[in-house]
């Protein structure tokens, strides 16, 4: 009797077997749940693999991708769609994303960038830019690109984008590219942008690249670039409105966030500013660049920036203005509060002669900038070379400069005059190390003269939903 019990127990085991490896050897089909917080959740879902994708690091990926999306884009009307993209290496060129759409990817999924120069298509320069930055004909089209979307998310739990970039950084320090280098992501004329929980490693050239675009949220985003690496800014906000960017750590070889708005002559023409922006708890590390540059390019103009909770470790300067005369535009209305800096060659920099024209040799010497309410309070630096280098333009100075309640330790070979002032007016109150003469300390009531605006952006009353998803897939 217990030899037989033992013997079926055998069989059924055996039978167990038989039928869980068959089935493995079939398809692999993984069940997968998951959650995160979006702009919109999708009504439908499909995993790369479901179109050939292949994650082993070598097969190009370039069509799974466009097909996927393309077939994908038929649900835009129906409550749109989503692209899981599952552990794996999975190697690409650009491909071009899709209204109400969200790209996915799992915390063990890597996009590879491409090294082969035929999966980037070539495309026009920016109008606002006139030409590229790196060549002046066309310019490589983004790894993930997209243009004249609406409802567009890059999410992941933290799965990784690489790009490559060491190859293009060869190309470019060799002088061999004829066209600009590709972003990791660029999305131009879209409304309703997501970018959240993902790491960027090694981008090409600059990370994050919203364009002509509105109502953008970025958050959670881990972006390294090895520090000499050529123009690997981190994120660049460039003639966007209403933008949020929050919770990233950025370690990079250029400014963290610069924000833009075109370039001379043809950033006038296109007119399109920068504003309505709130940057917060943002950590970054970058010893040759700016925590937050607002320019170069500002030839659209900048409104309305709020910097908050901004860190910044070993990093050249903290929020720090570049333009020149040439580049018309406006750097204005521009609050920050509570920073804290740690090594830094500057805590303030402001610079009206940065010159690096898209012309070298013709710009409007009548086009000049207008920099106009600078406010900083609440800041706290240690080890700094030089309190402030402030540089405004002689017929056309940068005026309404607010400096309050700032503490900054002079590192042991600090420069022995840490505050140079040049073509510049504002108030100061509760700043060490003294401030210049045109920086007048007015009394500790004037603290409140360098607040926020009392009212709050319209991006922060934009709320993330709750989405769910089970999904199947090899
Ligand atoms: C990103 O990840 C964090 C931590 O894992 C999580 O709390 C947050 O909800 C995620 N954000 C989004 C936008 O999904
Ligand atoms: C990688 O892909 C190339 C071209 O697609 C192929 O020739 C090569 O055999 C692949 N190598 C490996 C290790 O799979
Ligand atoms: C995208 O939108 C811009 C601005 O509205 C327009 O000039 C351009 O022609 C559009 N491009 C495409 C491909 O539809
Ligand atoms: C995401 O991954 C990066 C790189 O591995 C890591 O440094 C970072 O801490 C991770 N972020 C989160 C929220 O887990
Ligand atoms: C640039 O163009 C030249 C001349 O057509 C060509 O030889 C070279 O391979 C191109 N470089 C790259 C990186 O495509
Ligand atoms: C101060 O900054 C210098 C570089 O300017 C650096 O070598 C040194 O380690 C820093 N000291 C501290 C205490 O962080
Ligand atoms: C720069 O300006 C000069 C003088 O107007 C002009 O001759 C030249 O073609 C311009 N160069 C470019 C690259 O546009
Ligand atoms: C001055 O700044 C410090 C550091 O950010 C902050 O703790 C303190 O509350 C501020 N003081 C005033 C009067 O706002």
């Amino acid at each position: 009797m217990r030899v037989q019990v033992i013997r079926l127990v055998c069989a059924l085991l055996l039978a167990t077997l038989v039928s869980s490896e068959a089935t493995e050897r079939k398809a692999k089909i993984v069940d997968t749940s998951f959650e995160y917080n979006a702009l919109n959740c999708r009504a439908h879902s499909a995993s790369l693999t479901d179109f050939g994708g292949v994650g082993d690091g070598n097969t190009s990926n370039t069509k799974a991708f466009q097909s996927a999306i393309s077939y994908l884009s038929q649900y835009a009307s129906k409550g749109g769609a989503q692209l899981y993209v599952p552990a794996g290496k999975w190697l690409t060129g650009s491909f071009s994303m899709t209204s109400h759409f969200t790209l996915y990817l799992n915390k063990d999924a890597v996009l590879l960038a491409s090294q082969d120069m035929n999966e980037w298509p070539v495309i026009k320069p920016l109008p606002s830019y006139g030409r590229g930055r790196d060549a002046p004909a066309g310019r490589y089209t983004s790894f993930i690109f997209g243009t004249n979307l609406t409802d567009v998310i890059v999410t992941g739990d933290n799965g990784t984008i690489d790009g490559q970039g060491a190859f293009w950084w060869q190309q470019f320090y060799n002088k061999r590219l004829n066209y600009t280098r590709p972003y990791l992501i660029e999305l131009m004329f879209s409304d309703k942008i997501q970018i959240s929980n993902l790491t960027f490693l090694n981008s090409p050239s600059w990370n994050v690249h919203p364009v002509y675009s509105s109502n953008i949220i970025i958050k959670g985003l881990t972006i390294i670039a090895p520090v000499p690496s050529p123009n690997t800014d981190g994120i660049n906000p460039d003639s966007c409105t209403n933008t949020r960017i929050e919770d990233c750590y950025i370690v990079s070889g250029d400014d963290c966030v610069a924000v833009k708005s075109g370039w001379d002559e043809f950033g006038i023409k296109f007119g399109w500013p920068t504003k309505q922006l709130v940057i917060r708890r943002l950590t970054c590390i970058s010893p040759q660049s700016a925590a937050i540059a607002l320019g170069s390019e500002m030839s659209g103009g900048i409104q309305d920036v709020r910097a908050e909770d901004i860190t910044a470790i070993h990093t050249e300067s903290g929020v720090r203005i570049k333009t020149s005369i040439g580049r018309g535009g406006y750097v204005k209305d521009i609050y920050v509060r509570r920073m804290t800096m740690h090594t830094m060659k500057w805590a303030f920099w402001m610079t009206g002669n940065y010159g690096s024209y898209a012309n070298n040799s013709h710009y409007d010497p009548k086009a000049l900038p207008e920099i106009k309410g600078i406010n900083y309070r609440d800041v706290v630096a240690d080890n700094v070379t030089m309190a402030a280098t402030l540089e405004g333009i002689s017929n056309s100075p940068f005026t309404g400069i607010c400096i309050a309640n700032v503490t900054i330790s002079m590192a042991d070979k600090a420069n022995e005059k840490p505050w140079t002032c040049t073509d510049i007016e504002g108030i100061t109150s509760g700043v060490t190390p003294k401030p210049c003469n045109s920086l007048l300390d007015k009394g500790p009531e004037k603290i409140k003269t360098c607040d926020f605006p009392p009212e709050i952006l319209p991006i922060d009353l934009l709320e993330l939903k709750k989405c769910t998803y089970n999904i199947k897939h090899a």
